[in-house]
């Protein structure tokens, strides 16, 4: 493909509707850079749960602010694992922005417009050189609104919410069913309905549902429309 023109893909859409293994899976067939944006907002919330900027659900929004523009996010190659990992501030914190607490305090810096135009400006410079498969909920509508090609997953939320719910007993996480797709409808109504950046499909995006789809099928169509594009 390095002879190729080299674009940026904006993949968005729902949680739990396997847009990073799909996004993920594409960088690596197009020697692209792979970019989680959602692993940004989750390094903010991180950051607010380790500094005292949460109390009792309610977020200190003028001391995050103050110290927004001193947040250094990164992502870096870790060697151990043979993946890119989240840095915050000099320090790897890949581990602890996926653990619950941060999945369930990350909406409280998500709406924050401040913090999304921060992780915008970043979100922005990393997919200035092209080359970059990025995923999140405004990526094909805020971030890169000028990306080559747009996909925009979703699947049914009994769908996803069985595929989490498998992955988490896989990993000896005891859950019911009931209460991961409860947990999925909240997140789709949070992302949704949002005054700030909503998850929107963008006009010129292309629609996967994925509710019947296996992750080859959802690549190999991903693929031919990379192909279609450049
Ligand atoms: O994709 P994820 O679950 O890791 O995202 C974490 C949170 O950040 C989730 O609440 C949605 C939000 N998010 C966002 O608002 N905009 C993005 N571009 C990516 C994620």
């Amino acid at each position: 493909m390095s002879d190729r023109r080299r674009i940026n893909i904006a993949v968005d859409g729902f949680s739990s509707c396997g847009k990073s293994t799909l996004a993920k899976r594409l960088a690596q067939a197009l020697d692209y850079t792979y970019i989680d944006s959602g692993a940004m907002y989750r390094a903010v919330a991180l950051y607010m749960l380790e500094n005292g900027l949460v109390d009792q659900g309610r977020l200190d929004k003028a001391g995050l602010l103050e110290r927004l523009p001193s947040l250094k996010i990164e992502f870096r190659y870790d060697p151990a694992t043979g993946k890119s990992a989240t840095w915050l501030n000099g320090r790897n914190v890949e581990r602890e922005i996926r653990g619950m607490e941060v999945s369930r305090y990350v909406t409280l810096v998500s709406p924050v417009p401040e913090v999304r135009a921060a992780l915008v400006d970043l979100q922005r410079t990393l997919g200035r050189e092209k080359g970059v498969v990025m995923d999140g909920r405004d990526i094909g509508t805020v971030v890169f609104p000028d990306a080559e090609l747009k996909l925009y997953m979703t699947a049914r939320p009994e769908v996803r919410a069985q595929r989490r719910y498998d992955e988490m007993l896989a990993k000896g996480v005891e859950v019911d069913y009931a209460s991961v797709l409860e947990n999925i409808e909240r997140r789709d109504e949070d992302d949704t309905k949002r005054a700030a950046d909503p998850l929107i499909k963008a006009p010129d995006a292309v629609e996967i549902d994925n509710s019947d789809l296996d992750q080859d099928a959802q690549f190999r169509l991903a693929m031919e429309l990379v192909q279609r594009t450049i």
